[in-house]
């Protein structure tokens, strides 16, 4: 994934690029690069790094033009280095194109442009492109005032794969064409100023008057003015967006990361998601996602599909939809679901969970789904992203923007809006649920609050990252909604300290896995589940007796006689403890990240949507 910034109007294009880079570099920071249009000449200044190398270029205080494009990359072709970086220019210097997306076709594009005369210097795939769209120009109509942007839209209908991708000519210096499929992009519009981004972050601060594109659509962007194409090149209207957050939202807010910052908002994000379908006298609102009585009698599976973080906010839900609409329920990754030819069709609904909305395997398990003829779900963070264009309903968390790589408040998000999903589904069956469905709804309302208690036992979390934080493994272990909470915290754990985790079931570790356990070796527990208390307490006991030093997250009556190292959690139902449980293990791997002095917000290797396979 990468992060586009494009912008033309009446002030300097530089500072404007780099500051929108800037915003954008947890899409991806292994190599930045401008272009600008100086005197009727493309000057593109680009190389390996962060964003910062790029501003601190000497040449970037000669750009003085009004229009320019910009670019951060999260390499998928080609190694990070200053060739590769973009943006690229057709071997004619006469356009120059920023992409973030994959071109499959690339090869084939590239041998057909090399035998008509072009020459290309990266290992890229977008290097093809302002190479085609040359190819396109040149064969064009002369007189035709839209010759740049429909050379663009016929060189885009070869392109097989996604793009997000803004162009500016050196021939026509007086617009910006733009143009995706799959890929995000937006256009925001304040008065003689236009501006061009991958996200929203990158231009709140100049205006919250948003148009989010389509697949398939193009844009002809000039100071005063922005016309839409479809791709027939026909033109379209469009509505713009008002952008609620504000541009703060996207800042720290005085926190040292983004991340601690996410954690800390989770009652916040949690209370705004619970008010958009939850009111206070404990009705439901999902009027918009019309799915029947009727439709659920007929189905015979649920599948929820995602990754990573998601995928775990689906295992966490997993038993509340089997306990409150009784259809079973299989959580599925995207990328293997896609490719398993899932045994499913009408009789299955389908549920995306995408914070961003823009992983491509996610996005894709989606469109196999519809194309088997299943209802489709999609649960996505980020308002317009591309998985909420596919999906038939979407349900939207409201956790704001989640900027660190390391998925936290959406996380708990997703678990509150899928729980009063499955209670909205319970109530459409009418299925008898005695007090079960309200008692839900009280302990729904209560997380915020609850979440907030937890946020504020940290120092001996602190205590603990700073015993472990030079641990080479450390796992974590659980039964039930523990252990779904247990796969959760190892991934965070792993992402942003580099340690090695791994989560098993409390029960399973007799079967192979206590072998690992030796003197000293970090055992994290959860016990929240009442009904398998004790199970528990003997499980950890067994890996204390072979040497473990072990750390204990429970909302249970257990001694530090029985256990030195307990983190206490308010009770909460057994079904929703993850998002209570999840909290101080999110602070351990921070904590634990800060001790190893690593980038918190972006872990090497990661970026923070995965737009490609
Ligand atoms: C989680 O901390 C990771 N950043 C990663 O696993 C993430 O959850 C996954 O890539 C899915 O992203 P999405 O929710 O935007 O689809």
């Amino acid at each position: 994934m990468c992060g586009i910034v494009g912008y033309i109007g009446s002030e300097k294009a530089c500072p404007i690029l780099i500051d929108g880079l800037l915003k954008l570099e947890y899409r991806g920071y292994d190599s930045a690069g401008l272009s600008t249009i100086e005197n009727n000449k493309i000057i593109c200044l680009k190389d390996k790094g962060r964003v910062k190398g790029l501003q601190n270029m000497k040449e970037i205080n000669t750009l003085n033009s009004s229009i320019g494009i910009a670019h951060t990359r999260w390499a998928t072709h080609g190694k990070p280095c200053s060739v590769n970086a973009h943006p690229h220019l057709d071997c004619h210097k006469t356009f120059s194109v920023v992409h973030n997306g994959i071109i499959e076709n690339y090869n084939e594009l590239k041998a057909f442009l090399t035998n008509a005369g072009y020459t290309f210097v990266s290992e890229t795939d977008t290097e093809v492109i302002p190479n085609l769209i040359h190819y396109y120009y040149t064969n064009g109509d002369e007189g035709d005032k839209d010759r740049f942007a429909k050379a663009v839209r016929r060189a885009t209908l070869d392109l097989k794969g996604s793009y997000a991708i803004a162009v500016i000519s050196s021939i026509e210096p007086d617009k910006i064409i733009v143009a995706r499929k799959d890929s995000p992009l937006i256009i925001g519009t304040k008065d003689n100023e236009k501006f061009i981004a991958s996200d929203i972050p990158a231009i709140l601060e100049h205006t919250n008057n948003v148009y989010i594109l389509n697949d398939g659509d193009l844009a002809k962007i000039t100071n005063n003015n922005v016309t839409f194409y479809d791709e027939k090149f026909n033109t379209i209207n469009k509505k713009a967006e008002i952008i609620t957050w504000d541009a703060k939202s996207a800042d720290k807010n005085g926190y040292d990361d983004f991340m601690l910052k996410e954690i800390y908002e989770q009652p916040t994000a949690i209370r705004e998601t619970i008010g958009t379908r939850l009111d206070q006298n404990g009705k439901c609102n999902f009027d918009d996602i019309n799915i029947s009585k009727e439709y659920l009698l007929g189905i015979s599976r649920i599948y929820i599909v995602a990754c990573g973080t998601a995928m775990h906010a689906g295992l966490a839900v997993k038993p509340i939809f089997e306990r409150l609409v009784s259809i079973p329920v299989e959580v599925d990754i995207a990328s293997e679901f896609r490719y398993r030819n899932p045994l499913i069709d009408k009789s299955t609904l389908i549920i995306c969970i995408s914070q961003s909305g823009e992983t491509a395997d996610t996005i894709a398990a989606l469109k196999a789904s519809k194309a088997h003829g299943c209802k489709t779900i999609a649960i996505s963070n980020v308002i317009g992203s591309s998985i909420t264009r596919e999906a038939d309903f979407t349900i939207y968390t409201h956790a704001g923007p989640e900027i660190a790589v390391a998925s936290t408040k959406a996380y708990t998000s997703q678990i509150t809006v899928l729980t009063l999903l499955a209670i909205h589904f319970s109530e459409v069956l009418e299925l008898e649920q005695g007090e079960m469905l309200q008692n839900l709804k009280d302990e729904i309302l209560e997380l915020p609050s609850k979440v907030s208690i937890t946020l504020e036992n940290t120092e001996q979390i602190k205590n603990f990252a700073k015993k472990i934080y030079k641990e080479k493994d450390v796992f974590f272990i659980g039964r039930g909604t523990d252990y779904t909470a247990c796969m959760e915290a190892s991934l965070k754990l792993k992402e942003i300290s580099y340690i090695h985790s791994d989560a098993y079931q409390s029960g399973e570790l007799k079967h192979g896995p206590i072998a690992l356990i030796e003197d000293n070796v970090t055992v994290v527990g959860i016990i929240t589940d009442r009904r398998l208390l004790y199970k528990s307490i003997s499980n950890l006991q067994e890996v204390i007796t072979r040497g473990a030093k072990t750390l204990i997250v429970t909302n249970q009556d257990i001694s530090e006689k029985t256990f030195p190292n307990i983190i206490r959690i308010p009770k909460v139902h057994p079904l929703l403890s993850p998002v209570l449980s999840i909290i101080p293990l999110q602070l351990l791997a921070y904590y634990v990240s800060k001790e190893k002095d690593l980038d918190v917000d972006k872990p090497r290797n990661l970026a923070k949507s995965v737009t490609v396979e």
